[in-house]
């Protein structure tokens, strides 16, 4: 294996990953397809652009002749193209279904076609959907998204495992969980909380903000990709976790706390619709491939929040044209009625 196709490599995880291969494996060549949507930037990866080992190439992973091209120069490819958002998806799930779920079919029938060595399929924690007090989901548990986001990333993850059932594929499928850390598109909560709070704009919490997610630090994320690259077994799934469980509100206290803001900048707002309560994985599979997570919480929010403060150039682009239509869209009545009711309390 020498030649890695990379798709969605100018995202967030994807630019940390083709960087990672890059480092950590001088004798690989790494392509990356991505599409630049507004989620994706080849500032990103600006450091690598002149490394005779790195290509990049804009392109859609649902255009089929471009994808029969790069995959047939290609030993093993790992698919991180997506639309990532589930607040968009809620809005508007037209290319969520096509990018996540088309675009993935088209990417695995060329795998086929040139019996390509690996396939590692980016998942999500969401596509178990929303998990009890008390339990964790294992790999074995059955898939139960609960928002368009989850569903199309549940419908690809399963279009990868039936690839390998029904034509030895060799595909292995990551579940990770929340991923923090640079470069991460100001719309997920932890940089849009940052970037408001550097703004000293509100920061909005949907519903009591008790919801609970689990942390990874993007370098442990990409480090876990990079061993189920080498040493996940075919046909299966991995979890991938930190066990660094905080409450969303927990979350933006510790923001604030970083950024000497005050407390008051929270503003509960409308809940988003079928948020799920709670996210955990059980990780012990991909533990007993030798992997944890190196950064703990603290640790991984103080770098992210530090990356922020120093990169305002890169926050600030991204916020900046059809950003603020989305930002007006979704937060724009939430933040109304917020202030209405404080108005009235
Ligand atoms: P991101 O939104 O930052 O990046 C996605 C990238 O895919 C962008 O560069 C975008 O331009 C590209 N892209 C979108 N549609 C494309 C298309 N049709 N063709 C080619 N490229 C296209 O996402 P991210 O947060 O880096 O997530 C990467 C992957 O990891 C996704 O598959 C996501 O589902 C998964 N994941 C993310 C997290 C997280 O917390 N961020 C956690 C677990 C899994
Ligand atoms: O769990 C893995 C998933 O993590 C990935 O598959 C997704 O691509 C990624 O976007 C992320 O999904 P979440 O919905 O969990 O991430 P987000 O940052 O959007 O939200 C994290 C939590 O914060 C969630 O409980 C919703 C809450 N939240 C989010 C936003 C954007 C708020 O309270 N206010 C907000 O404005």
């Amino acid at each position: 294996m020498r030649r890695i196709l990379v798709t969605g490599g100018a995202g967030f995880i994807g630019s940390h990953f083709v960087r990672r291969l890059l480092r950590e494996h001088p004798e690989y060549e790494v392509t990356n397809i991505d599409k630049l949507t507004y989620a994706g930037s080849r500032d990103n990866l600006r450091d690598v652009e002149g490394d005779p080992r790195y290509r990049f190439v804009q392109g859609d992973i649902c255009d089929r002749p471009l994808v029969e091209e790069l995959v047939s120069q290609a030993d093993a490819i790992v698919s991180l193209a997506a639309e990532t958002h589930v607040d968009r998806s809620l809005l508007e799930a037209d290319d969520f279904i096509r990018t996540d779920v088309h675009g993935t079919y088209v990417l695995l029938c060329a795998a086929r076609e040139q019996g390509i060595e690996r396939f590692v399929y980016v998942s999500t924690d969401e596509v178990y959907g929303a998990v009890p007090e008390g339990y964790s989901s294992s790999e074995m548990d059955p898939l139960r998204p609960r928002n368009p986001y989850a569903a199309s990333k549940a419908a690809a993850d399963m279009l990868c495992l039936a690839f390998f059932a029904s034509y030895d594929l060799p595909v292995v499928v990551s579940r990770g969980a929340n991923t923090m850390g640079p470069c991460q598109y100001p719309e997920k909560m932890i940089p849009l909380f940052v970037t408001n709070a550097l703004r000293d704009e509100p920061l909005p919490l949907y519903g009591d903000g008790r919801q609970v997610r689990d942390w990874l630090f993007v370098e442990d994320h990409c480090e876990a990709l990079d061993l189920l690259l080498h040493e996940g077994t075919p046909g299966e799934a991995y979890n991938i976790a930190a066990d660094n469980y905080r409450h969303n509100i927990q979350v933006a206290e510790a923001i604030l706390e970083l950024l000497g803001k005050p407390r008051s900048l929270i503003r509960h707002v409308a809940d988003r619709p079928g948020h799920d309560r709670r996210y955990s994985l059980d990780w012990s599979k991909i533990r007993a491939l030798g992997w944890s997570p190196r950064q703990g919480f603290d640790e991984a929010l103080a770098k992210t929040v530090a990356w922020y403060g120093d990169n305002e150039w890169w926050w600030q682009k991204a916020r900046s044209g059809d950003y603020q239509d989305y930002y007006q869209r979704q937060y724009g009545w939430r933040l109304e009625a917020a202030a209405r009711q404080e108005g009235e309390g």
